[in-house]
């Protein structure tokens, strides 16, 4: 056999998050003191009220099938978290739940794009947004953004990015590396070029829980004009503490709703029963005090990360992570070597001084490191003062 592997899934990258917690994982396993920022989900534990309403699933029978696109139960539940939440009125049938928002928008990609097509990334953008585009066939064209704006795409560089080729724009607010969140102005400007254009709209709500001192708002509410050609994403992963539950959903236009359904009941079926059945109750039991405790973690990690000479660090306004600009020490050296990239900074910090972060080049952002403040605030503390120990032993 001359290729065991399709030339689709040759062309993927193994997500460099993935690859840094597998570090870091047996680091610790060997007994290394390692504080873990890489991770992408919440510390806390799901809240109990959705925990037992999956219990209570389980015990009650609730263990078959569901229709594929989701019950109709959490489907309707959806709908009114939509409409009181979002502003965005949606019908069951508009809804399709999946095993996780990664899982929504990989059949989003696989629905609405032909090979050759192109999809708009703002970069920097989370790692699976560029290999899940390239399996649909299509090609992501990055557009550049860096602290200047906010890390936020301009209108202007999203007028510049369109072509005939474009299929679809995708955005995603608050921001997963930088916590960056489009204000209610940003967006309208940026809806008012998509107004001009008939591309997709993919917007990944995903963190909108997770906010501070700003409010998340949605494209299609603002400009109801766009909402038949926009496709929105969210889930529990992010808001509820429920990343291994495996449940997101899709609200989309009908006939994109319907062949995501057709397309998802041939490939997995229907999402987990149980963890439906923990997603209906799930809206009402929302914990604001993760939101309060993600805060002063962000604050104490921002302030102390501005403190270490040579790291530059924006604020993020929303999700929890925050990405530092390292590109200020590239050039010092460190046990002979030059340091030149994130990877290596991120790699000799890891060994050196035990904090696991992530390199931005899998984000499209080269200078900075991800550090998630999924982690005790003692641990924030101690690893700041790590990173600045580790920065001080560079010559
Ligand atoms: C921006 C963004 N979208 C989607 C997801 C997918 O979340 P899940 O599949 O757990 O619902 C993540 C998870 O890290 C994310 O950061």
């Amino acid at each position: 056999m001359e290729q065991r592997l399709s030339s689709r899934v040759r062309g993927i990258a193994p997500s460099p998050t993935i690859t840094m917690d597998a570090k870091t994982k047996a680091l610790i396993e060997q007994g290394q003191p390692v504080i873990n920022m890489s991770v992408g989900e919440p510390d806390f534990d799901t809240p109990v009220r959705i925990a037992y309403a999956g219990i209570r699933a389980i015990t009650e029978g609730q263990t078959r099938y569901t229709p594929a696109a989701g019950t109709l139960a959490l489907r309707r539940a959806i709908c009114r978290k939509l409409a009181a939440e979002n502003g965005l009125q949606y019908t069951p049938e508009q809804i399709v739940v999946s095993s996780g928002a990664k899982h929504s928008l990989f059949n989003i990609f696989l629905t609405i794009c032909n090979p050759g097509d192109e999809v708009i990334l703002p970069a920097p953008y989370w790692v699976s947004y560029p290999d899940q585009i390239r399996l649909a066939g299509a090609t992501p064209v990055i557009v550049s953004c860096d602290e200047s704006t906010g890390f936020k795409m301009t209108p202007e560089q999203l007028r510049q990015a369109i072509a005939p080729r474009t299929k679809a724009v995708l955005i995603n607010s608050p921001n997963n590396p930088t916590g960056a969140v489009y204000t209610e102005a940003e967006l309208r400007a940026l809806g008012e070029v998509l107004l001009e254009h008939d591309v997709y709209i993919v917007t990944d709500e995903i963190y909108e829980k997770l906010v501070y001192d700003v409010e998340h708002v949605s494209l299609p509410a603002l400009l109801p004009d766009l909402k038949e050609r926009t496709i929105v994403v969210n889930g529990f992963s992010k808001a509820f503490a429920m990343t291994g539950w495996r449940l997101g959903y899709a609200a989309a236009p009908l006939d994109v709703a319907k062949a995501m359904t057709s397309l998802q009941s041939h490939a997995t079926g229907s999402p987990s029963t149980i963890s439906q059945y923990a997603g209906v109750i799930a809206f009402d039991a929302f914990d604001p005090d993760m939101v309060r405790e993600f805060r002063r973690r962000r604050d104490r990690l921002v302030a102390g990360l501005r403190e270490i000479p040579g790291i530059t660090c924006a604020e993020p306004q929303g999700a929890f992570y925050a990405f530092p600009n390292i590109s200020g020490l590239f050039g010092r050296r460190f046990r002979g070597q030059t340091l030149e990239n994130a990877d290596q900074f991120c790699e000799w910090l890891l060994e050196e001084d035990l904090v696991s972060a992530v390199p931005g080049g899998g984000f499209g952002a080269p200078n900075n490191i991800r550090l998630s403040y999924a982690v005790s605030f003692e641990q924030v503390e101690q690893a700041i003062e790590r990173i600045g120990r580790f920065v001080s032993k560079l010559d």
